[in-house]
């Protein structure tokens, strides 16, 4: 259908001011009164609607009548008039022609200009409709063309992983099973059962990409992938999904100290991205869901993160004077409570806590001359806890397989892995950032599963 993009009249009203334009679109609210009428109407290309205007006594009856019958929220039309310049609006159309392509009647649930985050969880297939949507899905497009540019113009490959893999990179032990087969009590093992299955073995949907990341890099020197992530997690919580995106750079040559530096910049780089594309999207975010939103991200953009070691940061807890829900001491695994309390009061800004013990992270990550902490760091974030998981990795064979096998995993099911530190190894380091939680800082969204189209957590499909 021959028609322009909204998105393009406001950007070159001048040029298209006092000529005949042709739009389409979907009625987002509609105003009628004796002589005139008004219709706001939204085609997905930008955040601002375009106002028609219907002025009676200038139209036919015949156009008057079809735009009456698109007064109904939710009506998709196309419509053709002169382009005028507004002085509220930038600018408006004077309605000349109007055709509706299809009706909305008053079932239609989006009927009210607000409606509440739990009931537009309940139509997710609609929700991509209201205005606090269309600007979720802008800042999230621009957030992952802004992950790419950042990689790309850094010399970094990106890399695609596989997503059914036969290893647990975390071993956290939740992965979803791959399986093509019914379920068969005939069989003598689990291994005998899996045998039969699909790829002989048994298979699963991926944690992580990062153990394909590393032996790509050993390749390319500088690696990311970017992708779905698949986690059978029971927390029910606003943070964790069962299926969400994660970028993961893996950097050959490159220390824990040099890792940070570089997790720092790209999440400043990404952040200044959105405020240069989205400010539209940004502003409606700061007046409608976090206020001061603006404010809290330049301020990100202008000073450093903070960075405290584990040990330091558990003693800052214990001094806090704070009554946890779970107690503080060293050893122990920071739960939101404790994170949001650095982040949000402590620091008042993003902090790397850095040298976890070991017992609490996962094997491949380097081990410290302590004995007792790893070269790990999450970054936390006020308003969200972690949104990054990073290490140096282990690089030696001896000291990997020792932590391995304390953890008692097969070690012949990481073979081609444990090859990366048979044959050439090199000190590397890498993190993956959560995408959808970045998406939440960024925006103040305050629920994870409102960033995405339809989120999967435990329970719902
Ligand atoms: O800290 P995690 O588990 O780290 C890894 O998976 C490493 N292999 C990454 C690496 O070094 N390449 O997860 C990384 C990030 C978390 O910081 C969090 O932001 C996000 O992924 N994440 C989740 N996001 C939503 N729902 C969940 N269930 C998540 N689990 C982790
Ligand atoms: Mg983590």
């Amino acid at each position: 259908m021959k028609h322009t993009d909204i998105r393009e009249l406001f950007a070159h009203t001048d040029g298209y001011a006092d000529t005949t334009v042709t739009v389409c679109g979907w009625v987002r609210t509609a105003r009628d009164s004796k002589n005139v009428a008004f219709l706001e109407v939204n085609d997905g290309t930008s955040f601002r609607n375009l106002q028609i205007v219907v002025d009676k006594s200038r139209s036919s009856e015949e156009t008057v009548r079809e735009a009456m019958d698109a007064m109904a929220v939710g009506t998709s039309l196309t419509a053709t008039g002169r382009l005028v310049t507004s002085e509220r609006n930038g600018c408006e159309l004077e309605l000349e022609t109007l055709t509706v392509l299809g009706k909305c009647p008053a079932e239609y649930p989006l009927q009210k200009k607000r409606h509440t985050q739990e009931f537009l969880r309940t139509i997710p297939h609609l929700r991509i409709r209201t205005r606090y949507f269309e600007a979720v899905f802008a800042v999230r497009d621009q957030l992952a063309q802004a992950v790419h540019a950042y990689f790309h113009s850094h010399g970094y490959r990106y890399v695609h992983a596989p997503i059914i893999t036969g290893s647990d990179c975390e071993g956290a032990g939740e992965m979803f099973r791959v399986t093509t087969q019914p379920w068969n009590a005939s069989y003598e093992s689990e291994e005998a059962y899996y045998a039969d299955d699909f790829f002989g073995k048994k298979a699963g949907l991926t944690v992580s990409a990062q153990l394909e990341g590393e032996m790509a890099a050993m390749g390319l020197g500088r690696i990311y992938t970017f992708g779905p992530t698949f986690r059978a997690e029971h927390s029910n919580t606003t943070r964790h999904l069962a299926e969400f995106w994660q970028i993961e750079p893996e950097v050959c040559f490159a220390d824990i100290d040099d890792i940070i530096g570089i997790a720092e910049e790209f999440i400043k780089s990404i952040i200044k991205s959105v405020m240069e594309n989205c400010p539209d999207e940004l502003a409606f975010f700061d007046q409608w869901v976090e206020k001061g939103l603006i404010d809290k991200l330049n301020h990100v953009l202008n000073s450093d993160f903070g960075r405290v070691d584990y040990t330091d940061a558990i003693e800052i807890l214990q001094k806090s004077g704070k009554d946890f829900k779970y107690p503080v001491s060293w050893g122990c695994d920071l739960q939101t409570e404790h994170e949001r309390y650095l982040t949000d009061e402590y620091f008042a800004k993003p902090l790397f806590v850095v040298n976890y013990p070991k017992d609490i992270k996962a094997f491949y990550m380097k081990q410290n001359p302590d004995g007792k902490t790893v070269a790990a760091t999450d970054l936390l974030v006020p308003g969200i806890g972690e949104i990054i998981g990073c290490s140096e990795r282990e690089a030696d064979l001896e000291k990997l397989t020792a932590a391995m096998t304390a953890r008692n995993m097969p070690l012949d099911a990481y073979e081609q892995y444990l090859d990366t530190r048979r044959f050439g190894t090199v000190p590397h380091s890498g993190f993956g950032l959560g995408f959808d939680r970045m998406l939440m800082y960024v925006t103040g969204v305050g629920n994870i599963r409102d960033t995405l189209l339809f989120p999967r957590t435990v329970g719902t499909l």
